[in-house]
């Protein structure tokens, strides 16, 4: 059997700059890819002298550079779980000191909230210098994580302080730091995702469009963060995220069950689900015919899961989804405080391109003192962000 990947759909950035090591590159992608991890590099102009994009390309990374339309920095410093800088170059380590922002490297480091890693690498009296050493210490003290510089022969011809660390062992140090960075473990989360279908008769139901997209992105956003996750999915077209259980539901009833079979071991509570608010009061055993001219159905309320979950003793943290139309921060923060719960993400579902069935979603953030307007942003970043907002507000957790 394959061991599972130890970076599985880790998103690094991979900064290249001018030494003579950038032509070990081509392995520490190779090494990354092997593990899971998806890879963009950006090259400096003097890396080029050392590296080819073809050859990364080959290995699977995927070459990024500023041509493009938009605000490319902007895109690669939201898209990053890390930012890794290797080699680092003297240069580059003065550069990120003074907070240059003059290529697009530098610019994605300013952006990002990605953790930031760099693998110096330099001559040993360069690294020595005390210029390099204030840049450096200064740089630490802004959280950037050193890995190495290992000592040893340089191809200047010296030995000393200053070779790259081997990319297995840059490898090593980020899974290192996603271990310590997972502000979650120990946390188990159950998640809600998806709409729930209603039968009437074998053959018909009643549903509507969510797609699970944003709960499942919660839940990949929240396992990557070291909790233990599970999802209580209606039915979708979707994938299961890697390292997340899954319980399987059609209707609100078997959902709410399954969400309550979890009581004891739950210490967030996520309510992303589209849940049915009545079903048909009457499923009927066998298919309807068309013989009267009008139909009358009568529905009954089906239980509010998240409301329940909320009035459990202790409660878990909760979190909840209103999808609205019309004004969007009224309604949503009258639902926050009847339904009792941590945290309400409101998002509009009349608005073009947002919302339902989309992968972009625009969220206003709403808790008991304030409301926060995101912009726009893919369902897969504003379930990060989110779950950096879980990690503020959890009393036993430190952000990461
Ligand atoms: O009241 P409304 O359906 O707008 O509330 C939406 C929020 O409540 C969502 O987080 C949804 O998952 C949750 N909900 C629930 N059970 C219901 C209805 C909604 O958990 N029956």
């Amino acid at each position: 059997m394959q061991d599972m990947p130890s970076l599985p759909g880790r998103r690094i950035v991979l900064g290249i700059t001018g030494g003579i090591a950038a032509y070990k590159t081509p392995e520490l992608v190779r090494l990354l890819h092997a593990r899971g991890a998806l890879v963009r590099v950006v090259l400096s102009h003097s890396a080029r002298q050392f590296v080819t994009a073809g050859a990364l390309a080959a290995v699977g990374a995927q070459v990024v550079d500023d041509r493009g339309p938009g605000m490319v920095h902007i895109e690669l410093a939201r898209w990053a779980d890390a930012i890794l800088i290797a080699p680092a170059t003297a240069h580059l380590l003065s550069r990120l000191a003074a907070g240059a922002a003059d290529d697009l490297l530098t610019t994605a480091c300013l952006a990002t909230e990605a953790p930031l890693c760099v693998a110096p690498a330099m001559n040993r009296v360069m690294w020595r210098h005390a210029a390099t050493r204030a840049n450096c210490a200064l740089l630490a003290e802004r959280a950037v994580v050193f890995i190495g510089p290992a000592e040893g022969p340089q191809a200047c011809g010296e030995d000393g302080p200053g070779r790259m660390t081997e990319p297995c062992e840059i490898v090593a140090a980020l899974e290192r730091l996603w271990a310590a960075h997972g502000s979650l473990q120990g946390v188990r989360a159950v998640v809600t995702a998806g709409a729930t279908y209603e039968a009437l008769d074998p053959a018909r139901g009643f549903t509507n469009r969510s797609t699970g997209k944003m709960g499942y992105a919660l839940a990949a956003a929240l396992a990557d963060q070291g909790a233990s996750v599970t999802l209580v999915s209606g039915p979708t077209a979707l994938a299961p995220p890697p390292g997340v259980r899954i319980m399987a539901v059609t209707s609100a009833a078997q959902m709410r069950d399954a969400v309550m079979a979890c009581r004891e071991e739950m210490d967030v509570f996520v309510g992303a689900a589209a849940v049915a608010d009545y079903r048909p009061q009457t499923v009927l055993a066998r298919k309807l015919k068309k013989t009267a001219d009008a139909l009358t159905i009568t529905f009954v309320r089906n239980p509010d899961i998240l409301a329940e979950v909320a009035a459990l003793t202790p409660p878990p943290f909760t979190v909840g989804f209103a999808a609205e139309t019309g004004d969007l921060e009224s309604q949503a923060r009258a639902k926050r405080a009847r339904k009792g719960i941590d945290l309400m993400v409101a998002n509009p579902i009349d608005e073009e391109g947002v919302g339902f069935a989309h992968d972009d979603n625009r969220v206003l953030l709403i808790d008991k003192d304030r409301t926060v307007a995101w912009a726009a942003a893919p369902k897969t970043e504003v379930a990060r962000a989110l779950v950096r907002e879980i990690i503020k507000r959890l009393p036993r957790t430190a952000p990461p």
